[in-house]
């Protein structure tokens, strides 16, 4: 692996990242109804986090010397509260995933730079944060523990 390699990963994490942002600001605005002001609560809190994990991202990207992306990956629109949910649930496994295979990668770079420890220590962190939102919107949709 290259630190080419690894700023592939990393830009594509970003790229999640803002697609997760717009994603959960664009469904806060769809939900209504009587239970809508908690989940619009929730999501635009997680909002807020994909938001520092863009900037983490970002600076990690900056300190290898690569250019952090200005794109997006894909998102999706929701039409129910139900949707919602299970479609972001769906994107944080994914994220979930997708951090740990550039921990897995990382790890086999071990000793190779001083950098590895720093990526490793945010990466980790954010991964954390994700694993937070997935229990999160499980309680939503009252199926705490059942997505892994
Ligand atoms: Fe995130
Ligand atoms: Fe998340």
């Amino acid at each position: 692996m290259t630190k080419q390699n690894i700023l592939e990963l990393l830009n594509h994490a970003l790229e999640l990242e803002h697609a997760a942002y717009a994603q959960y600001l664009s469904h806060a605005e769809i939900v209504d109804g009587i239970n809508a002001e908690p989940i619009i609560a929730r999501l635009k809190e997680i909002a807020n986090d994909e938001k520092g994990h863009q900037d983490k991202f970002r600076t990690l990207i900056g300190v290898l010397g690569g250019i952090p992306s200005m794109e997006s990956a894909p998102t999706r629109a929701a039409k129910t509260i139900k949707q919602v949910l299970e479609l972001n649930l769906a994107d944080e496994k994914t994220a979930v995933d997708t951090y740990r295979n550039i921990l897995n990668e990382l790890k086999k770079e071990k000793g190779k730079g001083y950098y590895d420890h720093l990526l490793e220590h945010e990466i980790r962190h954010i991964l954390t944060e994700e694993q937070e939102h997935i229990t999160e919107i499980e309680l939503l949709l009252g199926i705490s523990g059942n997505s892994y």
